[in-house]
């Protein structure tokens, strides 16, 4: 057993014997030599222990008369063994159990927001959160700007500028836990504002609308993005789109659009367009489309986008690109929700950024995903007379009409009968009259992707 350990396991057992009533409060306990001499172990190791026990009050020491077992009725007290712990480690493995349906057939599901995690550079981070825990990092434990971390920002702004043409300042930008959480905070910057917002779209915005009791009108996505001339029945004064890859759609708003959305948002000085360009990071074929903010030049476009999909979904980072004149709106809002992220994960975002690693990552990743959907795609081709693909430009996820008579319902019975978990579109869209899902593919591994293709042919293809 490593010292470490030794003064670790030492430390927990006093610390036991104490909760445990084996000492009574202002018991004399043990001197450091004796224990030493009792059981055999070195002074550092009982030193260590000691200093543990004292710093968290178990103990207390009287000069020239040794140590002495402190009231541990005023301690906040963890007791490891107490039934708590058991009721949560039950509690873990019930959810576990509930994960388990009983069908021992391994289900194939096309799941939205997963990543390939297999091909995360674990090792690369790894040092990255190493080094943001070393000692010369201590401002992190400090509350710090309440727009996030001045490195991160730096990092996203050169990213920006570089990958989709965005112009900023890292002044503009403001780092949250989630692109649902800077929505969120764009409804509170903008003054009274009433929105257009994509039919179908992505739902977290309805949410927070309806939450706020903000008024919205749900417009029509067509194949080249939204559809603008409904525009003109309101007057409404912004805008949320996803023009890089409408979601659920998964359709790209063309130039002609973009541009007209821009020229629609200079035509009042109230007017704001929120571009989320979510998954923007993965576009496969193609030329890249860069942001709508890049052909903005009066500060009309407030960008959100994502770690998500670029990194991994849990990592829970998302950032915001406000116009300039909306910067001193924002430090004045009183109650907004700021630091939200942990400044040690945005650190090692940073330093991964800054070190050449997340392009890396994203090349590869890149790389990963097209010739994933490739696969699909390619292995679907054959069937495209009963099933239509779209939106399979970018991102991880595409949807699939069924053209051949099979309703809803019964590709549905037959997903299960296949073992295959599919989302049908309605979910997004109530109106829907087609039968279509929408498949997520990046979490697939490659090994299991031929099989899940296959389940989905064997599913939804009327022979
Ligand atoms: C349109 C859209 N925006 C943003 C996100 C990511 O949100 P978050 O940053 O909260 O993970 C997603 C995830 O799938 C999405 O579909």
């Amino acid at each position: 057993m490593s010292n470490q350990h030794l003064y670790l396991n030492l430390y927990e057992n006093l610390k036991q014997q104490i909760i445990e009533g084996q000492y009574q409060s202002e018991d004399k306990f043990p001197s450091k030599r004796a224990l030493s001499q009792h059981l055999s172990l070195s002074n550092t190791t009982i030193e260590h222990a000691y200093q543990l026990l004292l710093d968290e009050g178990y103990i207390y020491s009287k000069p020239r008369s040794g140590y002495f077992v402190s009231d541990i009725e005023t301690l906040p007290i963890i007791n490891r063994n107490s039934p708590h712990m058991n009721y949560s480690i039950n509690q873990e493995t019930s959810y576990n159990n509930i994960e388990d349906d009983g069908n021992n057939a391994e289900t194939l599901a096309f799941n939205l927001s997963e990543i390939d995690a297999e091909y995360f550079p674990m090792q690369q981070f790894r040092k990255y959160a190493r080094d943001a825990f070393e000692d010369d990092q201590l401002s992190l434990l400090q509350r710090t700007n309440p727009k996030g971390e001045w490195q991160l920002r730096q990092e996203i702004a050169h990213y920006l500028f570089n990958s989709r043409g965005v112009t900023c300042h890292p002044e503009q930008i403001i780092i949250g836990s989630s692109t649902e959480q800077l929505i969120n905070l764009v409804t509170d910057i903008l003054k009274k504002p009433q929105f257009y917002i994509e039919n179908p779209s992505y739902p977290p915005i309805k949410k927070i609308l309806d939450k706020k009791q903000i008024n919205y009108k749900q417009i029509s996505v067509e194949k080249t993005g939204i559809d603008l001339d409904e525009f003109k029945k309101h007057n409404y004064n912004a805008v949320y789109v996803t023009p890089s890859h409408q979601f659920p759609t998964g359709y790209v708003m063309n130039l002609k659009k973009r541009t007209q959305l821009i020229q629609w948002a200079q035509q009042s000085e109230q007017r704001y367009i929120i571009e989320d360009d979510y998954d923007s990071e993965f576009r496969y074929f193609g030329k890249p489309i860069p942001a709508l903010q890049s052909l903005d030049t009066k500060d009309k476009v407030i960008y959100i986008s994502t770690f998500s999909k670029s990194l991994y979904p849990s990592c829970r980072m998302a950032y915001l690109v406000l116009p300039k004149n909306l910067s001193s709106r924002y430090d004045k809002l009183s109650n907004k929700e700021s630091n939200t992220v942990p400044a040690h994960l945005q650190k090692m975002v940073a330093s991964f950024m800054e070190s050449g690693s997340f392009e890396r990552h994203l090349n590869k990743m890149r790389k990963v995903y097209k010739a994933k959907l490739k696969f699909i795609i390619d292995t679907l081709t054959p069937y495209q007379e009963q099933l239509e693909v779209n939106g399979a430009f970018a991102g991880m996820h595409f949807t699939l009409t069924v053209k051949n008579g099979l309703t809803l319902e019964e590709c549905l019975e037959r997903a299960k009968e296949h073992n295959l978990k599919i989302i049908p579109f309605n979910v997004y869209d109530n109106d829907l009259s087609e039968v279509k899902f929408i498949l997520g593919f990046g979490g697939i591994p490659f090994s299991k992707l031929e099989k899940h293709t296959n389940a989905l042919i064997n599913t939804l293809i009327n022979h």
